[in-house]
């Protein structure tokens, strides 16, 4: 038996930890509310302590609360902990290859090199953009609501927004779902995703056995987005050959993959691109949404915060028109919004890993395959690392409004795009993405409210990501917003190859993206 992350001799068996009382086979699944699934966890950590035993079928997993004992077991991939493999199977038998996400072993380091050449700062800045234009036409669709004093769907105009933003990157091709509604990869992916994760989840596997109307529509998705995905890298290859500037210069995460991999003997090919295309979906998408929604939701209910940021804002920032990347840098205080939202609304509260082989965690004898899950937020809500936890205080992330410790201390507890070797690539231009959506929406309008109808707090709804449920946004233009208005002329967008709507119909409703 290896030491693992042991600090301490071990003193406990997994199989004598403590948990809710299991039933045969089922374990605690009988138990298991899948969209509150966090908080079912979190409520279980304060009965039955920072380490604790549950048992989904025939999964056995240990939930440890305490934030080190967490990032030990992070930063001790690829070598004794891996990302759970259930998941991953679940992708590769609907057909698709498994990019990093997924990706385990000798694959993981190889496509972790790819991806991360592709998010290298300077090409990261080349995207900037492209990413402006997709929060300029995010002003335009809000402005249109503001003026007709119509209620805005957050969370589905902050998933187009991710979308067109990190789908044109993915694909390199303008995906416009902002100002057409066109929606088709949505429908696609709203089919896929959701599907993948019910499947990760089933005690019972039936589509193996009984194909339903609904699994052969979900084929028919996967055939349509690997289709595309095969064009766009073609198309990409084909840019790559005729101007090969674009290998340093990359305008996408897709010419900066398929660089890499061509690159010496990187061991990768277009396999390995067209799976991380289907990764960068999903992992970029409702993970950035969802933090922003929450981001806004919170700025409303804290004046102060919102009026700070808003200087901010218009001190460094205050045209979206003429956007630099210098000028979205330099909003310390909207990143600091960030930062306060992630510690208490965490869009992934439950990290889990999955030891390689038997191994020891915190002084508890851990046997292979075990999974060890994460509750992200349990210290990060605690005042004995954060004073006043519960409150929103975005100045505890600047260095020098921190009472009682510093913003890098606060880094190591509050780990919401995890930690080591498999930390989330994408940090950085999600941190952008997120910055540009609030700079616009804090530049242009006054936010009347960012509520759910009744006013209660929103409830927090758990699939690949955390949600908000039903939030509301409704906006007023501000003065000078309004006047310096002229509706910016955006090129025609041609919708891409291989994504028309099954029928023909390339504008499909509108109403997919918010489902997910
Ligand atoms: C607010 C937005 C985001 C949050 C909170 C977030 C969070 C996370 C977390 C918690 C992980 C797991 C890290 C670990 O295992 O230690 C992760 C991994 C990952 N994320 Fe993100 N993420 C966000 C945005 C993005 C974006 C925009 C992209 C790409 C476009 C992205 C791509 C990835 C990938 C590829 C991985 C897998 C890395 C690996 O296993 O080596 N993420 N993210």
């Amino acid at each position: 038996m290896s030491t693992g992350v042991a600090q301490a001799p071990a003193v406990r068996r997994f199989h004598e930890l403590p948990g809710p009382p299991r039933l045969p086979w089922l374990g605690n699944a009988w138990q298991i509310d899948a969209p509150r699934m966090h908080q079912q966890f979190e409520a279980w950590s304060k009965r039955y302590g920072p380490f604790y035993r549950l048992q989904l079928g025939r999964r056995d997993i240990l939930v440890v609360a305490d934030h080190s004992v967490i990032a030990a077991v992070l930063r001790d991939r690829p070598e004794r902990f891996r990302r759970p493999l259930y998941s991953g199977r679940i992708l590769a038998e609907m057909g698709f290859e498994l990019g990093l996400f997924f990706a385990n072993d000798e694959t993981w380091r190889r496509q972790r090199r790819m991806v991360m050449a592709a998010f290298d700062p300077g090409h990261v800045r080349g995207y900037f953009p492209a990413l402006a234009t997709v929060a300029r036409r995010l002003q335009g669709r809000w402005r249109q609501a503001a003026r007709a004093g119509t209620p805005i769907d957050l969370q589905a105009d902050l998933m187009r927004y991710t979308v067109d933003a990190i789908a044109g990157l993915a694909f390199g091709a303008d995906v416009n779902t902002l100002e057409s509604d066109e929606d088709v990869i949505q429908r696609h992916l709203n089919r896929i995703f959701p599907a993948l994760y019910r499947r990760t989840l089933a005690v019972v596997r039936h589509w193996r056995y009984i194909r339903l109307p609904s699994d052969r529509a979900l084929d028919a998705s996967v055939r349509e987005v690997k289709g595309a995905i095969d064009r766009f890298v073609a198309q990409a290859h084909a840019r790559l050959q005729a101007d090969p500037s674009l290998r340093s210069r990359p305008h996408n995460l897709l010419e900066a993959m398929i660089a890499a991999a061509e690159e010496g003997d990187s061991g990768l090919d277009d396999r390995d691109v067209a799976g991380n295309v289907l990764i960068m979906l999903l992992a970029g998408e409702d993970t950035t949404a969802n933090t922003l929604a929450w981001t806004i939701h919170l700025l409303h209910r804290h004046p102060e915060a919102l009026r700070r940021a808003r200087d901010e804002v218009l001190r460094e920032a205050p045209e979206p028109a003429r956007w630099t990347p210098e000028q979205i840098g330099a909003l310390d205080y909207v990143e600091a919004c960030a930062h306060e939202t992630m510690r208490l609304k965490p869009v992934a509260p439950l990290l889990p890993s999955q030891a390689i082989a038997d191994t020891r965690v915190a002084g508890i004898e851990v046997p292979a395959e075990t999974l060890i899950t994460g509750l992200m937020r349990h210290d990060a809500l605690d005042a004995r690392h954060f004073p006043d936890p519960m409150a929103f205080r975005p100045e505890r992330w600047l260095d020098a409004g921190t009472p009682g410790g510093t913003a890098g201390s606060a880094k190591r507890i509050s780990m919401p795009f995890g930690a080591g070797p498999r930390i989330c690539p994408g940090r950085y231009l999600a941190l952008m993405e997120m910055k540009l959506a609030l700079a616009m929406l804090l530049g242009s309008f006054e936010i009347e409210s960012a509520e759910t109808a009744d006013g209660s707090e929103p409830r927090e709804r758990l699939t690949f990501s955390m949600a908000p449920e039903g939030l509301r946004l409704r906006l007023r233009e501000r003065a000078a917003a309004a006047a310096d208005a002229t509706v910016e002329p955006t090129p025609p967008t041609a919708v891409p190859p291989g994504l028309q709507a099954p029928g023909g119909d390339p504008n499909g409703a509108s109403s997919a993206v918010a489902s997910r």
